[in-house]
């Protein structure tokens, strides 16, 4: 497999959605192979820029003040027009995160803001995947996900103390996993279509490769149905082939050993 690379963007005017991007950095983290870097909007380096344009993912954070990002955040998103001119940023995962006094606060209104803003570089946006907490007589304010937000992570700290919500920092550890493991299926979709097109007949054949290349069952069968769309070449693969690339997956000796990493 190879390795993939996340950067966080963000910004904390003091300090609360600093410790949600640690959190998130942390997640990310948790997936074998994954490089996370973080980066301060308020500040960003030639370097930092970098990091950002080489990226696989880009996970945007913020605190909501006056109801959308900070400005700092908003002078980062319109300096990136540099990067939406030449779509630099195009196809990238990306994903948001934002943090406020109140329970509310109009954060939703700043996580749209993310989101529009991945979607001006033509990005793909992955959204929480976490069920709602705290809303049953019996739940609790240390659920995940507490406050109830689909397009991303919404912390909530008080004004008065530097502390963060303990639920909201596991919601964001979740966050940075998911990213990073859809950050990777996309990576190695895109490696066997590139395949595909070059020598495969059929998904079945990339299938092959990624089992080689040491992919897990889900990931293979995943790559298997792309290439085969990808391709149009003999719809899903006969049934017979694609069990046998299964047991291959399963057993740990595919053939077309090395073959992803050529794509
Ligand atoms: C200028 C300013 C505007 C704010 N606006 C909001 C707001 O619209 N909604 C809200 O819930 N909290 C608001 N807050 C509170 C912050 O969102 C909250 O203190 C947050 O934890 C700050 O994050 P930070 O420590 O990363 O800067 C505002 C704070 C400031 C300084």
């Amino acid at each position: 497999m190879s390795d993939i690379s996340i950067v966080i963007a963000s910004h904390s005017g003091y300090g609360h959605t600093a410790q949600i991007a640690t959190a998130v950095a942390d997640g990310a983290r948790s997936l074998a192979g994954t490089h996370v870097h973080r980066v301060d909007v308020a500040s960003l380096s030639d370097a930092d820029w970098e990091l950002l344009d080489a990226a696989d993912a880009i996970i945007f954070g913020t605190p909501t003040y006056m109801g959308t990002a900070s400005g700092a955040f908003h002078a980062f998103a319109e300096a990136s027009s540099k990067r939406w001119m030449t779509r630099a940023w195009s196809d990238k995962l990306a994903a948001g995160f934002t943090n406020s006094g109140s329970m509310s606060g109009d954060k939703l209104h700043t996580l749209q803001y993310l989101s529009l803003l991945a979607a001006q570089h033509g990005m793909l946006w992955v959204s929480l995947n976490l069920l709602p907490g705290w809303n049953t007589t019996t739940s609790s304010p240390q659920d995940d996900n507490r406050l109830g937000f689909y397009l991303g992570a919404g912390a909530q700290s008080f004004n008065d103390t530097p502390a963060v919500h303990d639920a909201d920092l596991n919601t964001a550890r979740h966050l940075g996993r998911r990213v990073a493991e859809h950050t990777r299926i996309h990576r190695a979709g895109l490696a066997a279509a590139a395949h595909c097109h070059g020598s495969c007949s059929s998904g079945v054949c990339a299938g092959q490769c990624l089992a080689g290349a040491g992919e897990d069952m889900s990931t293979a069968t995943a790559i298997m149905n792309v290439c085969d769309d990808v391709s149009g070449r003999g719809g899903r693969g006969s049934h017979d082939s694609r069990a046998g690339v299964e047991r291959d997956v399963r057993e740990g000796h595919g053939g077309g050993r090395g073959l992803l990493r050529a794509a």
